[in-house]
């Protein structure tokens, strides 16, 4: 088989694996009930985000910038990265109570925890720390509506510095939402395991963008055999 195609089938079997795992735990419904679920899902995630963070990380235009703020960052895998990369860049995590627990631990064993800082609770009702250079929704928006989507990408307009930007890392599709395959299909997994999962296509993504304030809209896939997309806009 080429090698191409057998990484494609791994990195899809292995997105299925965590977001059914997770399912099947119910941990979209109840995370934090079950401390040692909770743990599984976040480690889960952690060892997922560091293969991918590798690719992303060095796309992200962050040179000169201090303050990211991290929207539903997990594990906080790519805040570490990024203040890895960026020595000047401080990271600030955000996520539920139980799921920032656990980042704490992570972030502290990854040696960081004097640039990566936590923040816990509900991202759709705390309020979003000012000032930030840069604010990042990574594998997060498409587990919210439209609705929420815009909301989101309203305050995160808000938190930012003129001329910061906004980065969003997630499965894309095309406007038909039926093409790339694996995207339709992982829409599909995620509109079966969660309240208001699904996909959204790039050119959805580029008008709420539009619509919060944002400029200067890109949007570019990451190298296969990742099937993700990386947008960037700014704050004009
Ligand atoms: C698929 S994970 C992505 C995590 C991380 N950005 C990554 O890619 O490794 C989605 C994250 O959103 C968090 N999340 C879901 N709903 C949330 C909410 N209402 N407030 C804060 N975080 C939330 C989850 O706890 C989870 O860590």
């Amino acid at each position: 088989m080429n090698p191409t195609r057998l990484v494609e089938m791994a990195s899809a079997f292995y997105e299925s694996s965590v977001l059914f795992a997770a399912s099947d735990l119910g941990l979209f419904a109840k995370l934090g009930e079950d401390s040692e679920r909770t743990r599984t899902f976040v480690l889960a995630m952690h060892g997922r985000a560091m293969g991918i963070g590798q690719a992303v990380v060095p796309l992200l235009a962050l040179s000169g910038r201090k303050a990211v703020l991290d929207v539903g960052g997990g594990p906080g895998t790519y805040s570490i990265l990024i203040a890895r990369a960026f020595p000047q860049i401080t990271c600030t995590v955000l996520d539920l109570p139980e799921v920032v627990r656990i980042a704490e631990e992570i972030i502290s064993q990854a040696g960081v925890g004097d640039r990566v800082q936590t923040l816990a609770g509900d991202y759709h009702t705390i309020a979003f720390p000012a000032n930030q250079d840069a604010v990042i929704f990574f594998g997060v928006l498409h587990q919210e509506d439209p609705a929420a989507i815009r909301n989101l990408l309203r305050r995160a307009h808000g938190a930012l510095r003129q001329g910061g930007s906004i980065a969003v890392l997630d499965m894309m599709t095309d406007a038909s939402h039926t093409q790339p395959k694996f995207s339709a299909l992982f829409a599909l997994n995620m509109a079966l395991t969660t309240p208001h999962g699904w996909v959204f296509s790039e050119d959805e993504l580029k008008a709420w963008l539009v619509e919060a304030g944002f400029t200067d809209f890109n949007c570019r896939p990451l190298p296969s055999p990742m099937p993700h997309w990386l947008a960037t806009a700014r704050k004009a």
